[in-house]
This record gives C-alpha cells, sequence and structure tokens, in this order.
C-alpha cells in the first residue's frame, strides 16, 4: 500500500474540519483502496468464459409468469417494504444544479413528487399499510433534497434521507489521495463512490438496523430518474414463496442496449456479468442481443436481514476505475455497483420484466418520451397511452442545442404529438412550434448559419426537412 492506514488517519486529522473522513468512512475507503493498490501488481483472475450459462426460468423468473398475492397476502408484504431510491447523482449532464430528482418531468412535478405520489396512492390504497421512502444521498445531494423533502411532510408516506459515503479522489501517476495534496477544501477533490456504497451506506447510517426493528424485511432500491421502477407485489411475493434474498429486474435487450450488465449462471449461482470483466475476444459476443438476452435495469429488491449478515462479514464488490480530471491533474476514482453485490445472497434470481419497468432520463431525449402523450399519468405512474399502436418507443436523437433542460425547453413551443412516431432526428437549430405532430420517421437537418421553425400545428409524417421548411 502506498499510503498507509496509519499515515491516512493522521493526514485525516490534520485536514479543515470540512475535509475530513468520519471514522467508518475512512475504513470504507482503506478498504477500497488497498484492494485496489493490490489489485495493480496482481494479474486479475479471469473469467472462465466455457463456464457461463444462461439463467434458466428459475434462475431468470419470465415476469409474466409470476402469480398475484392475496389482497390479505398482499398487505402483509407490503407492511415489510422500504422502498429507497438512489439519490446521489445531479443533473449536471442534462444542464441542471442540483439533484436530478428535482428535474420538472410532468405538469411541474419532479421525478420526487412523483416517486411520493406513487408511494402515497400505495399507503392509501392499503389500509393499514405504512410504506417509507429512503433517499441516498451523496453530498453533492444532501442539503438541497432535505430542504425539498420538507413540502412532502403532510403526505401519507414517511420519507427518511441518509448518506452515501465521500471518498477522496486519488491521483492517477502516484496513487495518492487528492485533498491531502492541498491546504484547502475543494469540493473537486472528492467524489460518491457508485451504487454499490448503498449495502455500506444503508448499514452505517442505522437505516438496516431501524428498518429491522420497524419489522419491515425488504427493501427494493432503483435509479430515482426511473419512473418505471413502481413497487410491485408479485416480484415480492415471488421472493418469499422462494426464500430468495435478493432479485434484479433485468428486461429484454435491443441494439441500442449495450451497456449495461446480463445475468449468468456461473457454476450453478447467479452472478451479474458485466462488459468490464468479458475477455476481449468476447465483447462482441456479450453486446450482441443472441446470447445475452436480458440487461439490468437497476432495480433490486433485497432482505435487510441478509444485508446486515453480509455486511457483518463484509462485502467485497468489483472495484470500478472511473479516470476523471480535477485541480488540473488526472485523477482516479474507485466506485462500485449495486448488482455486483447479486453473488452475496441466498436464491438470488433475476426477473424478466417489461421495458415499461426502466424508463430512465439520461438525456432530454428521454426527457421528450417521459413528457409526451406517449403517457398518461396515473397517481405518480406513468402508463403507456393505449392509443399506441406498438409496444416500443420512438427512437429520439436530439441535437447538443437540446441538451440542456433549458434550451431544450426554450425550443418547444409544447411537446408534439408523439403518438405515430417511429423515429425523430433533430440537427442543427430548430424550434417547434405548439401542437406539432411527428408520425413514421422525421427528419430535421438545419444547416449552420441558418434557422428552422416547425410552426403550430404542424403535422409531419415521414418527412426530411433540410435547409428551409417546406411542408
Ligand atoms: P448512474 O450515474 O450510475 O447512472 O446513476 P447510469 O448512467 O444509469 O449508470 P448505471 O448503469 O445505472 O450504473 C444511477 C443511479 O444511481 C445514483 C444516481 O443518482 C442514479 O439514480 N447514484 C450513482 C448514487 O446515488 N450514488 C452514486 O455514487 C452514483
Amino acid at each position: 500500500t502506498l499510503v498507509s492506514e496509519e499515515s491516512m488517519k493522521q493526514k485525516n486529522a490534520a485536514a479543515p474540519a470540512n475535509a475530513q473522513m468520519s471514522d467508518m468512512e475512512l475504513n470504507g475507503f482503506m478498504q477500497l483502496y488497498e484492494r485496489f493498490v493490490r489489485s495493480k501488481g496482481e494479474k486479475k483472475a479471469q473469467l472462465d468464459w466455457a463456464k457461463i450459462q444462461s439463467p434458466d426460468d428459475n434462475m431468470l423468473k419470465p415476469y409474466a409468469e409470476l402469480p398475484s398475492p392475496s389482497p390479505e397476502e398482499e398487505a402483509a408484504l407490503l407492511n415489510k417494504l422500504v422502498v429507497c431510491k438512489l439519490n446521489g447523482g445531479l443533473g449536471t449532464s442534462m444542464g441542471c444544479k442540483g439533484p436530478k430528482s428535482i428535474i420538472d418531468v410532468r405538469s411541474n412535478a419532479t421525478f420526487l413528487d412523483l416517486i411520493v405520489q406513487q408511494i402515497e396512492t400505495l399507503n392509501k390504497e392499503n389500509s393499514g399499510v405504512d410504506v417509507p421512502l429512503v433517499l441516498m444521498n451523496s453530498f453533492n445531494t444532501a442539503d438541497d433534497t432535505d430542504k425539498i423533502i420538507r413540502k412532502y411532510k403532510d403526505a401519507q408516506v414517511n420519507v427518511l434521507t441518509f448518506n452515501q459515503s465521500r471518498y477522496p479522489r486519488i491521483l492517477t501517476e502516484t496513487l495518492e489521495p487528492l485533498p491531502w495534496t492541498h491546504s484547502d477544501y475543494d469540493a473537486e477533490d472528492w467524489y460518491p463512490p457508485g451504487h454499490g456504497d448503498v449495502y455500506a451506506a444503508l448499514m452505517n447510517s442505522g437505516i438496516v438496523d431501524k428498518m429491522l426493528a420497524e419489522g419491515k424485511e425488504y427493501i427494493f432500491v432503483s435509479n430515482v430518474d426511473n419512473l418505471g421502477a413502481v413497487v410491485d407485489t408479485k416480484i415480492l411475493k415471488m421472493m418469499a414463496d422462494c426464500n430468495s434474498e435478493y432479485c434484479m429486474e433485468l428486461t429484454d435487450k435491443t441494439r441500442a442496449d449495450i451497456k449495461g450488465g446480463t445475468l449468468i449462471n456461473y457454476e450453478g449461482k447467479s452472478s451479474l456479468l458485466e462488459v468490464a470483466q468479458v475477455p476481449k475476444e468476447y465483447v462482441g459476443e456479450f453486446k450482441s442481443i443472441k446470447k445475452f438476452k436480458v440487461f439490468n435495469t437497476n432495480n433490486i429488491w433485497m432482505s435487510l436481514s441478509a444485508i446486515k449478515r453480509i455486511m457483518e462479514k463484509g462485502m467485497e464488490l468489483d472495484i470500478i476505475e472511473n479516470g476523471k480530471e480535477a485541480r488540473g491533474q488526472k485523477v482516479i476514482q474507485l466506485e462500485t455497483a449495486i448488482g455486483a453485490g447479486i453473488s452475496y445472497f441466498s436464491n438470488a434470481c433475476g426477473a424478466n420484466v417489461p421495458r415499461s419497468r426502466f424508463l430512465p432520463v439520461k438525456t432530454t431525449s428521454d426527457l421528450l418520451l417521459i413528457q409526451s402523450n406517449l403517457y398518461t399519468l396515473n397517481k405518480g405512474t406513468l402508463v403507456m397511452n393505449p392509443e399506441r399502436m406498438f409496444s416500443s418507443t420512438p427512437a429520439i436523437t436530439l441535437g447538443p442545442e437540446f441538451k440542456k433542460v433549458a434550451g431544450y425547453n426554450a425550443r418547444f413551443g409544447s411537446i408534439p404529438d408523439v403518438i405515430e412516431l417511429d423515429h425523430l432526428t433533430v440537427s442543427g437549430n430548430v424550434s417547434f412550434g405548439k401542437k406539432v405532430s411527428l408520425r413514421g420517421t422525421v427528419i430535421i437537418v438545419c444547416q449552420e448559419g441558418s434557422s428552422i421553425m416547425i410552426p403550430d400545428g404542424a403535422i409531419l409524417e415521414n418527412k426530411v426537412v433540410t435547409g428551409s421548411l417546406a411542408i
């Protein structure tokens, strides 16, 4: 190890108060850091590609075949449930300040507003049920989130928060932790170490013990930007019936989904296979949809008592080395992912769920879909508009002028009708008037130096618009 635990403790104690880690944070960081430094000197144990098998129906349960619980069973299951949203991320990639969860998505309601509505509905419609909502914040989102959630104090849902760790970035060249190479505090020196931190953070914050003491047994964790991740009691029932401590929701891959991990049967156990673990010669096979048909949605159901048991022994998740730049230097941040924890749980399985349970908003193109008439809103839940003839959603690519939410908002008089849209590509200085209808394949390309304004009420059907507009 380059920097010993002892010297790390000394540097930590000597740092300005806002640049100090708690004992638990320091411990967690040291474990990750030492593992990382050690692995640099070793050859990584390679996965044996020949041993990888596709999961059978028992390991990857077809969602359509899961039975529904009876009403009494349902209430009993819901009473054991905690819902947790991963809320550590910022909206910076869409040009927003603050937590991503406070971006307006529908009729002035934010991700958080809709999630609170979803859970409040659950609590109101099932008598005696009281599902709490727990938000995992990072140091980037904690203050804003705590202010914002005050508005839910009268809602019929108990909203709790806890913080994940804040770890120091390390210099790529020397592997020295960045904060202590300077004498001042700078937020750039620090980072939240990925959603795999949820296990340690749930334990360290006391949330696991508190929830177990309140009689809770299951926790449903998902990305805060996935409005499709609504509570589903069929999955809960399946876990109870199969004595399963962990269930990952996976959905069918399309050619556009090359990023996510996939569920495999490795020596008889459910495991997550991520692209980073795949030997170079098999990456093509990994990305194809033939052999690996599903990918991880990051909707994860777990047993709280299992988390406690596992964390008391310790969990070593695969380290993701994320290269960045800070203070003008190359740095590395060591992260982990929640899905990698699957192999620690007994009877872990996957559920092959419909695409509607995976509606992430990473870009304004995703936002356009969520805001459009493709969906209607029912008590905080997005429901596909029955007028849509196909179950697939349109493929939308908006140019860089639309990348930030402010630019995107300025360029749409209102969100176009996309019920019959298959494919939309927009590039250049393009704006849309009110009540525009887009159908089939629409391509709008504006040359540099000019502009295209799609007028109010225009109907564009299988149309290519370039240079100047001719409808
Ligand atoms: P990501 O930034 O990892 O999004 O955040 P992604 O691009 O979809 O990547 P994967 O494939 O899901 O990993 C996913 C969710 O995790 C939260 C974010 O707020 C978001 O809801 N997150 C991420 C944290 O809470 N903490 C972290 O350290 C990282």
